[in-house]
């Protein structure tokens, strides 16, 4: 994909779907009894990924790609029957882990595999809590990667305290606890995204959260619901990062999902002297959604670390470019689990920014960057991770000359749409 510098991006425009609720409206949906609407749910791949397990696991999900509607017709806890063959889950790390917690609880055996990437990806984190609850989870090359293979077992409940602050490790824990033989719970480091808990209370599980504990109490009658998915605050991550960076724009970002445990963007960004207007608020499936109005101004260098990580792991790389372009000097710090995302994204967010001129340096846990207020255009690779790409091509808008992204279809996974919005911004 071959980007040019543009002078200003205008107009305004609507994210696609949110994927982490998109993944979740689908799972629950298959959980339930009776049928779940889903309404502007994500299809991207990913998404696509956790329909067509279900689909392998005996559930009836009709998918209306052009509305992105999509029908699913639950059987209940107990409905979900063996399936034949591997269930692949393509590259999406929230499928695996997810439906790991859930497959735990089964009276049938079931294998999961994925793509390169997805395969090399770290399971240790559920694998440890499953087995403590008496799964029977193991990583077919022994590896602590998938594929894993699950066969029956009888769950019991836990108090597990999770050494890492991860929202699919919490809601595998969750969503085993569901089959267990008493109440669970997952006390993490930080608070990460909360989707799972808000979902599964409005499906009818009894689920409390104090803190940064979150508690299930098993079995309970999950019924049909249905869902509007809100806009992905983590796709309007890059029409906020290029509004602000690039002279003379002016974006509407419209119906945007801004929940506290994924709103950190936000947050940073005006810790960097930007001045975002919301506009429009309401609440959309019990979850908090509002129009963003960008414009370009300056930044400055800002401190990232510590408890509002979580809430914006998947915004890292597009951070970077930002304070690429800010004054002084920024630093991320706690984010060492970037090293486990679809890409190493401490190696391939500097790698690529410095090919393009940046200050920035790798870290153990986060990047350095001296924020020089330009870039230059230059041969890029998204490393087949579509969030690379994404931070890339804003980039690439705001840099000097012309820059090539290798592998940039990727963006496929979240935003299949991605280059098309972007590019309707620069007319
Ligand atoms: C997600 C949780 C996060 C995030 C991922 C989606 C989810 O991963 O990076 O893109 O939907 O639960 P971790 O839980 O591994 O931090």
């Amino acid at each position: 994909m071959v980007l040019k510098s543009v002078n200003k991006l205008k107009g305004q425009l609507k994210v696609p779907a949110d994927k982490s609720i998109s993944h979740r409206s689908v799972m629950f949906g298959s959980l339930a009894e009776g049928h779940t609407e889903i309404s502007d749910c994500l299809l991207s791949a990913d998404c696509m990924s956790t329909i067509s397990c279900f689909k392998k696991l005996g559930i009836e999900i009709n998918v209306d790609k052009e509305k992105g509607h999509v029908d699913v017709y639950g059987k209940g806890l107990h409905g979900l029957t063996s399936p034949s063959g591997i269930l692949d889950t393509g590259n999406s790390g929230t499928t695996t882990r997810l439906i790991s917690g859930i497959l735990s609880g089964q009276s049938f055996s079931s294998t999961l595999s994925g793509d390169e990437s997805l395969n090399t990806r770290p399971m240790k984190r559920i694998i440890t809590p499953l087995s403590m609850m008496g799964a029977d989870i193991k990583s077919k090359n022994g590896n602590d990667c998938a594929p894993l293979i699950i066969n029956p077992s009888k769950l019991k409940g836990i108090a597990y305290t999770s050494p890492l602050s991860s929202a699919q490790v919490k809601s595998a824990i969750i969503l085993a606890g569901l089959y267990a033989d008493g109440e669970t719970s997952v006390t993490e480091p930080y608070l990460s995204r909360n989707h799972t808990e808000l979902m599964l209370k409005g499906f009818g599980a009894e689920i409390t959260s104090e803190n940064k504990t979150a508690t299930i109490k098993p079995e309970p009658k999950l019924v049909g619901q249905n869902i509007t998915v809100p806009g992905d605050i983590s796709s309007a991550a890059y029409f906020i990062a290029a509004g602000l960076i690039i002279p003379g724009s002016e974006i509407l970002i419209k119906n945007v999902g801004i929940n506290e445990t994924r709103a950190g963007i936000l947050r940073v960004c005006e810790n960097m002297g930007a001045e975002i207007v919301y506009l429009d608020p309401k609440n959309i499936s019990g979850e908090p959604v509002c129009d963003l109005f960008i414009k370009s101004q300056p930044l400055k260098g800002s401190v990232i670390e510590g408890e509002i990580i979580p809430a914006l792991i998947d915004e890292i790389p597009i951070i970077a470019v930002m304070a690429a372009f800010a004054e002084g000097q920024t630093i991320i710090k706690d984010a060492a689990d970037l090293k486990a995302k679809e890409s190493d994204r401490i190696y391939t967010t500097v790698t690529n920014l410095k090919k393009m001129g940046a200050d920035i340096t790798a870290t153990d846990d986060g990047m350095i960057i001296n924020g020089t207020g330009a870039l230059k255009g230059a041969a890029l690779d998204s490393f087949a991770d579509h969030r690379i790409a994404m931070s890339m091509a804003v980039a690439a808008l705001a840099a000097e000359g012309t820059t090539d992204i290798e592998n940039a279809d990727c963006v496929n996974i979240s935003y299949p749409n991605f280059y098309k919005d972007l590019l309707s911004l620069t007319k």
